[in-house]
């Protein structure tokens, strides 16, 4: 056999064809509406009521969270983009060139077309829930990018899923910034973790930003901002499940809390009734009474030993952890362990 055969032969697993833009985007399982409206009927009907912070971004809410961003309060995503302006080199070198970059999450794309230039990746896989958010992105960046092979998937990871073999086996980097971890309880954070583990391969990498401890009174001013941000994203949940349930809650008549939780390390966020309240859906009138609260989301905070841990629990060995000068946020590096 000709050498030339042979090199092509072990290239062609990590080299796949160049993508004609129909193949860009794949859709793995279908969003499941009905599935969704039962789930949020469930948690707005257990005592304490707990609903999953996904039903905080429906359109509007993913608005308001890209405002949120933009806060004086909300320190961590400017914090993380100047962690990755001023270690690119140091996360270059960690990661080395030619990687698949996997994007957990991904929306417009921006923060990991803020590291191509520096990491060159070979594949670009955008993941998001629904493949629709991604069309835009995939094609500015394809176009853009013409040397990295651009890829968007539509597909739930916080559950049990598998990555398509359009998506290159080898040097699987997963990309998940923003302390997006951080909205899982630990143990659902180990779990996911855990997944990626799976799905990464012998030489599989990590990149996490995670935000870090602090004093209570900066944690609890970035969830309960002065101009009302974070507010009006937490009571736009009611909107939500007004449309998804046909519920007449009053996003007015609820007041948005965000408290420091010390046995759990986390921000937790309560929508509080302002008094005595009936709310109808689905054809029942459910009483919340004066002061009870449903809870939205929390958001978890680290210490570099606990993270440390975390990975470890989930197969990850912590190979760098970068931070910003005040020690607000970590960008964490991680190999399969
Ligand atoms: C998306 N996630 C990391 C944000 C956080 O900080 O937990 C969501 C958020 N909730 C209120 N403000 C921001």
């Amino acid at each position: 056999m000709q050498p030339t055969v042979l090199a092509q032969r072990a290239i062609a697993p990590l080299m796949p064809p160049p993508r004609r833009p129909a193949e860009r985007l794949i859709q793995l399982g279908a969003i499941d509406d009905a599935a969704l409206a039962d789930e949020l009927q469930a948690g707005l009907e257990a005592r304490p009521a707990r609903v999953s912070p996904k039903f905080l971004y429906d359109e509007l809410g993913s608005r308001l969270f890209d405002a949120i961003t933009l806060l004086d309060e909300y320190y961590p995503t400017r914090t993380e983009a100047a962690i990755f302006a001023s270690q690119r080199a140091a996360i270059a070198r960690a990661v080395g060139a030619g990687c698949t970059l996997i994007d957990l999450g991904a929306g417009d794309c921006r923060k990991a077309e803020s590291l191509f230039a520096a990491l060159a990746p070979q594949q670009y896989v955008a993941l998001d829930i629904s493949v629709d958010y991604l069309a835009g992105a995939v094609e500015r960046l394809a176009r853009e990018w013409p040397r990295i092979d651009v890829l968007g998937i539509g597909l739930d990871f916080s559950a049990d899923f598998a990555l398509p073999a359009d998506v290159c086996g080898a040097r699987r980097l997963f990309f998940y910034p923003g302390s997006s971890i951080g909205n899982f309880a630990p143990d659902a954070a180990v779990a996911l973790l855990a997944r990626l583990r799976d799905q990464a391969g012998a030489d599989g990498q990590l990149l996490l930003g995670v935000d870090l401890l602090k004093p209570v009174a900066e944690l609890e001013a970035a969830y309960d901002d002065a101009l009302g941000v974070t507010a009006a994203f937490n009571r736009n949940l009611l909107r939500n499940a007004n449309r998804r349930l046909g519920a007449d809650f009053r996003a007015a008549d609820w007041r948005h809390l965000a408290r420091w939780n010390p046995t759990q390390a986390c921000i937790d966020m309560y929508l509080e009734a302002r008094y005595d309240i009936e709310v109808v859906w689905r054809g029942r009138s459910h009483f919340f009474p004066l002061g009870s609260r449903i809870h939205t989301e929390s958001s978890h905070k680290y210490c570099p030993a606990e993270l440390r841990r975390l990975l470890r629990g989930a197969g990850w060995q912590l190979d760098h952890l970068w931070l910003d000068a005040d020690e607000r946020f970590a960008l964490a590096h991680a190999r399969v362990a």
